[in-house]
């Protein structure tokens, strides 16, 4: 779901780089894992200077079609990238990092116009969350990616992000410029948000595996909150592997919860390709799959081949289960998650911009006068701060807030929490990704793994699903299900 937040589109590429020498590499760099990519550094295969220019070039060439990136700032990737290779080769403790010389996509859920060159401000968003974490501190300094929130929120390039797969097909969002510019190799990995569906939707309409965390489980700091009660980040990438290998590093290991022990070993450690021996899923079909069936019958067939593949594979399945007022949690305007996430918003986004160092915008009554001042920064045909006003409205927790988040917190108990401790449940396996809208107001995890294509080549996905700290567990089943089937390719690209 879009933030509506105002964009500014900035694009900026080297002009010197041309596409021939990134064909001249030893090392396949396009659809290279983070661990092949690790291998061929120690191999001397490759450097990550050559990584980079590899991708800035195809930024280049792709991204006019594509919207996926509104950033890239060159010359820092490049001093970086030649830092990584020096620190490699001195053998420094840095280089040891499990995601050192790793370009990595960040989305920017804000730009405004100071801010923009801010990277202490909210401009860097993510960059300055894991700036502040020594062990992902490489991280920031290669991901010097921004990406946009298009199509939903606005942009003021009048940039609509386009999917890689077929240009006239929903990307989806809002994490969209994530889940467009890796499966198109544009990046090695990349990072969404999600509140209520912006990695898993985009992950499931742009072919990618997008892993949305238990809720608390990444540091929220520094990046801009829409619900905090909802809100995570997670990794959008080509592969489960890869996605874990980036989970596996943002995580904060010092979570405490007092009810749910913490994982305390490395999610690497469940990717195994049997993990789907013994599992049982839960095959949750209303409304899901009447919603996909109105829009994609072929996805409808191909899910059902794939609850035979699950069951092959050693889960056992219990079918024609259903979550207790299904219906009313697919309503945010009945359920109490659109009044609780307007009140939420204020008080997460005022505080967010108060706190920031430098910044023309102090709070949201500032952001909306910003936006009324400054219509050329957005599409006329998507100006609009409709939500921004009704949130600007709001109170803070009073008596109807209140009620609101008791009824989410019953929906969520009475509904997956009941039916997955009633059944014995690993996870519930949804087609396509709208199951979010049941995970975001419980802060249950959810992975994305790619499941076919459309009689158009457009991509959809299969969702797993599960209670606060199963990761272990939905990653051992993504991870069986994605070896056992291998369905996504990447797309043909760039298409004119
Ligand atoms: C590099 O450093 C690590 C640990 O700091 C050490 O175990 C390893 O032997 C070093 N490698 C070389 C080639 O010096
Ligand atoms: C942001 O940076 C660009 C490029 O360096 C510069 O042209 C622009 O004036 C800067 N904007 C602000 C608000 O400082």
């Amino acid at each position: 779901m879009s933030t509506k937040l105002p964009l500014i589109i900035v694009l900026i590429i080297s002009s010197c780089l041309s596409h021939s020498v990134s064909e001249q590499f030893r090392f396949p760099i396009r659809e290279a894992t983070i661990s092949k990519i690790k291998y061929a550094y120690k191999q001397k295969m490759l450097t990550t200077r050559e990584l980079v220019e590899f991708y800035l070039p195809e930024i280049k060439e792709q991204n006019p079609y594509l919207n996926g990136v509104i950033e890239v700032n060159p010359n820092n990737v490049q001093i970086d990238a030649d830092r990584a290779d020096l620190e490699r080769q001195s053998n420094s403790s840095a280089s040891h990092l499990a995601l050192h010389g790793i370009p990595v996509l960040l989305k920017g859920n804000m730009g405004t116009r100071g801010a923009m060159n801010t990277t202490g401000g909210s401009y860097a968003l993510l960059g300055s969350v894991i700036s502040r974490d020594a062990r992902v501190a490489t991280m920031s300094e290669w991901g010097y990616f921004r990406s946009s929130t298009a199509p939903h929120a606005r942009s003021g390039r009048g940039g609509q992000g386009k999917n890689p797969y077929v240009h006239s097909a929903d990307p989806c969002g809002s994490s969209s410029g994530s889940a467009i510019s890796t499966p198109a190799n544009l990046v090695t990995v990349s990072l969404g948000t999600e509140t209520d569906g912006s990695i898993l939707c985009p992950a499931s309409f742009n072919s990618v595996v997008g892993i949305k965390p238990t809720v608390g489980i990444p540091s929220m700091d520094q990046i801009i909150p829409v619900s905090p009660r909802q809100d995570t980040v997670g990794p959008i990438c080509r592969t489960v592997e890869d996605a874990v290998y980036v989970l596996d590093e943002i995580v904060d290991r010092y979570y405490v919860d007092p009810i749910f022990p913490f994982p305390s070993d490395s999610f690497k450690n469940h990717l195994k390709p049997d993990g789907l021996k013994g599992k049982r899923l839960g095959i949750v079909r209303h409304p899901f799959i009447d919603l996909v069936t109105a829009v994609n019958s072929i996805a409808v067939r191909t899910f059902e081949k794939h609850i035979k593949t699950l069951r092959q594979e050693g889960a056992i399945i219990i079918d024609g289960i259903e979550i207790e007022n299904i219906d009313v949690i697919m309503k945010p305007l009945e359920s109490g998650e659109r009044v609780a996430r307007l009140a939420e918003f204020k008080i997460a986004i005022n505080a967010y911009l108060k706190d920031l160092v430098v910044s023309p915008v102090r709070s949201l009554a500032d952001v909306i006068v910003f936006n009324i001042n400054n219509p050329q920064l957005c599409r006329k045909d998507e100006y609009g701060q409709d939500i921004f006003l009704k949130s600007e409205q709001t109170t803070g927790i009073g008596p109807k807030e209140r009620e609101a988040l008791a009824n989410l917190e019953r929906l969520s108990k009475n509904g997956l929490e009941k039916l997955m401790k009633d059944n014995n449940l690993d996870a519930i396996v949804t087609a396509g990704s709208l199951i979010s809208l049941v995970l975001a107001i419980g802060g249950f995890p959810g992975i994305n793994v790619p499941a076919g294509y459309d009689e158009f080549g457009v991509p959809f996905g299969i969702n797993f699903g599960g209670l606060k700290f199963s990761e272990p567990k939905l990653i051992e089943i993504a991870y069986a299900f994605e070896q056992a089937t291998m369905i996504r390719k990447p797309p043909i690209a760039p298409l004119k």
